[in-house]
Protein backbone atom coordinates (compact mmCIF):
# COMPACT_ATOMS: atom_id res chain seq x y z
CA UNK A 1 0.00 0.00 0.00
CA UNK A 2 1.13 3.69 -0.55
CA UNK A 3 1.32 6.37 1.51
CA UNK A 4 -2.11 7.70 -0.05
CA UNK A 5 -4.79 5.47 0.41
CA UNK A 6 -7.26 4.98 -2.36
CA UNK A 7 -10.23 4.73 -2.44
CA UNK A 8 -13.34 3.52 -4.70
CA UNK A 9 -17.09 4.27 -4.43
CA UNK A 10 -19.47 2.40 -6.17
CA UNK A 11 -22.95 3.82 -6.49
CA UNK A 12 -26.26 3.24 -8.78
CA UNK A 13 -27.97 6.34 -8.87
CA UNK A 14 -28.28 9.64 -7.26
CA UNK A 15 -25.21 10.00 -5.49
CA UNK A 16 -25.53 12.08 -2.27
CA UNK A 17 -23.69 9.61 -0.08
CA UNK A 18 -20.74 9.71 -3.11
CA UNK A 19 -21.09 13.59 -3.15
CA UNK A 20 -20.38 14.00 0.53
CA UNK A 21 -17.74 11.46 0.59
CA UNK A 22 -16.06 13.53 -2.60
CA UNK A 23 -16.50 16.50 -0.75
CA UNK A 24 -15.03 14.98 2.38
CA UNK A 25 -11.71 14.04 0.24
CA UNK A 26 -11.39 16.92 -1.04
CA UNK A 27 -11.09 19.22 1.76
CA UNK A 28 -8.31 16.82 3.23
CA UNK A 29 -10.87 15.17 5.98
CA UNK A 30 -9.84 12.05 5.57
CA UNK A 31 -6.14 12.37 5.50
CA UNK A 32 -3.69 10.91 3.14
CA UNK A 33 -6.13 9.19 1.22
CA UNK A 34 -7.69 10.16 -2.63
CA UNK A 35 -10.60 9.10 -4.06
CA UNK A 36 -9.14 7.34 -7.37
CA UNK A 37 -12.69 6.62 -8.88
CA UNK A 38 -16.37 6.44 -8.59
CA UNK A 39 -17.89 3.13 -10.37
CA UNK A 40 -21.88 2.86 -11.69
CA UNK A 41 -23.48 0.05 -12.41
CA UNK A 42 -26.23 1.82 -14.75
CA UNK A 43 -25.94 4.05 -17.77
CA UNK A 44 -27.46 7.79 -16.98
CA UNK A 45 -26.54 7.81 -12.85
CA UNK A 46 -26.43 11.26 -11.70
CA UNK A 47 -23.91 10.02 -9.57
CA UNK A 48 -21.44 9.68 -12.83
CA UNK A 49 -21.94 13.29 -13.37
CA UNK A 50 -21.21 14.41 -10.02
CA UNK A 51 -18.04 12.54 -9.83
CA UNK A 52 -17.07 14.35 -13.21
CA UNK A 53 -18.44 17.73 -11.81
CA UNK A 54 -15.60 17.52 -8.67
CA UNK A 55 -13.11 16.14 -11.10
CA UNK A 56 -13.37 12.18 -10.35
CA UNK A 57 -12.72 9.68 -12.49
CA UNK A 58 -15.79 8.41 -13.26
CA UNK A 59 -16.46 5.10 -14.74
CA UNK A 60 -19.43 3.26 -16.04
CA UNK A 61 -19.23 -0.29 -16.13
CA UNK A 62 -23.17 -1.45 -16.95
CA UNK A 63 -24.42 -4.75 -15.43
CA UNK A 64 -27.68 -5.05 -17.26
CA UNK A 65 -27.75 -8.22 -19.01
CA UNK A 66 -24.70 -9.09 -18.56
CA UNK A 67 -23.59 -12.68 -16.40
CA UNK A 68 -22.45 -11.32 -12.92
CA UNK A 69 -18.96 -13.07 -13.53
CA UNK A 70 -18.04 -11.29 -16.67
CA UNK A 71 -19.10 -7.41 -15.07
CA UNK A 72 -17.47 -8.15 -11.77
CA UNK A 73 -14.31 -9.63 -13.64
CA UNK A 74 -14.24 -6.09 -15.56
CA UNK A 75 -14.79 -4.43 -12.62
CA UNK A 76 -12.16 -5.67 -10.68
CA UNK A 77 -9.70 -4.78 -14.02
CA UNK A 78 -10.81 -1.16 -13.55
CA UNK A 79 -10.44 -1.48 -9.93
CA UNK A 80 -6.64 -3.22 -10.41
CA UNK A 81 -5.61 -0.34 -13.04
CA UNK A 82 -6.09 2.34 -10.61
CA UNK A 83 -4.64 0.77 -8.03
CA UNK A 84 -7.69 1.02 -5.18
CA UNK A 85 -7.18 -0.37 -2.12
CA UNK A 86 -10.85 -0.58 -0.22
CA UNK A 87 -14.54 0.33 -1.72
CA UNK A 88 -16.97 2.36 -0.39
CA UNK A 89 -20.32 1.49 -1.71
CA UNK A 90 -22.86 4.16 -1.23
CA UNK A 91 -26.35 3.15 -3.12
CA UNK A 92 -24.77 0.67 -4.94
CA UNK A 93 -28.08 -1.63 -5.56
CA UNK A 94 -26.02 -4.97 -6.51
CA UNK A 95 -25.10 -8.06 -4.28
CA UNK A 96 -21.45 -8.26 -4.98
CA UNK A 97 -20.42 -12.53 -5.49
CA UNK A 98 -19.00 -14.27 -3.05
CA UNK A 99 -15.70 -14.60 -5.04
CA UNK A 100 -15.52 -11.17 -5.46
CA UNK A 101 -15.95 -10.30 -1.63
CA UNK A 102 -13.28 -13.11 -0.84
CA UNK A 103 -10.54 -11.18 -2.48
CA UNK A 104 -11.60 -7.92 -0.46
CA UNK A 105 -12.36 -9.17 2.91
CA UNK A 106 -13.00 -6.18 5.66
CA UNK A 107 -12.06 -3.28 2.59
CA UNK A 108 -15.19 -2.56 1.29
CA UNK A 109 -17.60 -0.47 3.54
CA UNK A 110 -21.68 0.19 2.59
CA UNK A 111 -23.95 3.00 4.06
CA UNK A 112 -27.58 1.69 5.31
CA UNK A 113 -30.62 3.93 6.17
CA UNK A 114 -31.52 2.22 9.01
CA UNK A 115 -29.61 1.79 12.76
CA UNK A 116 -28.95 -2.36 11.94
CA UNK A 117 -29.64 -4.85 12.85
CA UNK A 118 -33.16 -3.21 13.15
CA UNK A 119 -34.34 -2.67 9.31
CA UNK A 120 -32.15 -4.13 7.44
CA UNK A 121 -32.67 -4.46 2.78
CA UNK A 122 -34.86 -2.30 0.82
CA UNK A 123 -36.98 1.03 2.08
CA UNK A 124 -35.67 1.14 5.42
CA UNK A 125 -36.71 4.77 6.22
CA UNK A 126 -40.13 4.12 4.83
CA UNK A 127 -40.08 0.79 7.04
CA UNK A 128 -39.12 2.77 10.52
CA UNK A 129 -41.70 5.63 9.21
CA UNK A 130 -44.51 3.14 9.02
CA UNK A 131 -43.36 0.94 12.47
CA UNK A 132 -43.52 4.33 14.05
CA UNK A 133 -40.08 4.30 15.97
CA UNK A 134 -39.29 7.64 17.29
CA UNK A 135 -35.50 6.84 16.84
CA UNK A 136 -34.26 6.55 13.50
CA UNK A 137 -30.77 6.44 11.98
CA UNK A 138 -28.37 5.31 9.59
CA UNK A 139 -25.67 2.50 9.88
CA UNK A 140 -22.30 2.20 7.82
CA UNK A 141 -21.02 -1.25 8.25
CA UNK A 142 -18.34 -3.82 6.67
CA UNK A 143 -19.77 -5.54 3.90
CA UNK A 144 -19.90 -8.99 4.20
CA UNK A 145 -22.08 -11.75 2.30
CA UNK A 146 -25.17 -11.37 3.81
CA UNK A 147 -27.38 -8.09 3.30
CA UNK A 148 -26.76 -5.57 5.45
CA UNK A 149 -25.36 -7.63 8.24
CA UNK A 150 -21.64 -7.21 8.58
CA UNK A 151 -19.55 -5.80 11.13
CA UNK A 152 -20.80 -2.76 12.36
CA UNK A 153 -18.28 0.70 12.24
CA UNK A 154 -20.21 3.91 13.14
CA UNK A 155 -24.04 4.34 13.73
CA UNK A 156 -25.98 7.97 13.58
CA UNK A 157 -29.70 8.66 14.86
CA UNK A 158 -32.01 11.22 15.04
CA UNK A 159 -35.05 12.00 16.94
CA UNK A 160 -38.31 11.35 14.76
CA UNK A 161 -40.52 14.42 14.86
CA UNK A 162 -43.11 12.75 13.85
CA UNK A 163 -44.99 14.78 11.25
CA UNK A 164 -41.84 13.79 8.62
CA UNK A 165 -44.03 10.80 6.41
CA UNK A 166 -41.91 8.65 5.59
CA UNK A 167 -40.33 10.68 2.35
CA UNK A 168 -39.47 13.35 4.81
CA UNK A 169 -38.20 10.94 7.21
CA UNK A 170 -35.84 9.33 4.61
CA UNK A 171 -34.64 12.68 3.79
CA UNK A 172 -33.87 13.73 7.11
CA UNK A 173 -31.65 10.66 7.87
CA UNK A 174 -30.01 11.62 4.50
CA UNK A 175 -29.06 14.95 5.77
CA UNK A 176 -28.76 14.37 9.04
CA UNK A 177 -27.05 11.45 9.51
CA UNK A 178 -25.79 9.31 6.66
CA UNK A 179 -23.95 12.67 5.04
CA UNK A 180 -22.44 13.11 8.45
CA UNK A 181 -21.32 9.72 9.57
CA UNK A 182 -19.84 8.34 6.14
CA UNK A 183 -16.97 10.30 6.16
CA UNK A 184 -16.38 10.28 9.40
CA UNK A 185 -16.62 6.33 9.41
CA UNK A 186 -13.98 6.37 6.34
CA UNK A 187 -11.73 8.62 8.51
CA UNK A 188 -11.98 5.72 11.40
CA UNK A 189 -11.95 2.85 9.04
CA UNK A 190 -8.60 4.50 7.70
CA UNK A 191 -6.93 5.19 11.65
CA UNK A 192 -7.83 1.26 12.10
CA UNK A 193 -6.71 -0.09 9.39
CA UNK A 194 -3.22 1.85 9.49
CA UNK A 195 -3.11 1.31 13.04
CA UNK A 196 -3.61 -3.00 12.43
CA UNK A 197 -0.70 -2.73 9.21
CA UNK A 198 1.83 -0.73 11.76
CA UNK A 199 1.09 -3.77 14.29
CA UNK A 200 1.93 -6.28 11.79
CA UNK A 201 4.40 -4.85 11.02
CA UNK A 202 6.13 -4.63 14.20
C1 LIG B 1 -28.94 5.90 0.82
O1 LIG B 1 -30.04 6.03 1.65
C2 LIG B 1 -28.05 4.78 1.28
O2 LIG B 1 -28.01 4.64 2.67
C3 LIG B 1 -28.70 3.58 0.65
O3 LIG B 1 -29.12 4.03 -0.61
C4 LIG B 1 -29.35 5.44 -0.57
C5 LIG B 1 -28.50 6.04 -1.65
O4 LIG B 1 -28.71 7.43 -1.77
N1 LIG B 1 -27.80 2.46 0.64
P1 LIG B 1 -27.65 8.31 -2.54
O5 LIG B 1 -27.50 7.71 -3.94
O6 LIG B 1 -26.36 8.26 -1.79
O7 LIG B 1 -28.22 9.69 -2.60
Amino acid sequence: MSDVTRFAVLASGRGSNAESLMKAFESGRIPNAELAVVISNRAGAPVLDKAKAHGVDAVLIESKGRERHDYELEMLGALGERHVDHLLLAGYMRVLSRTFLRGWRGQILNIHPSLLPEFPGLRAPERQWAAGVTVAGATVHYVDDGVDTGPVLLQGSLDVRGDEGPDGLAQRILEEVEHVIYPRAVRLFLERTRRESAQTEE
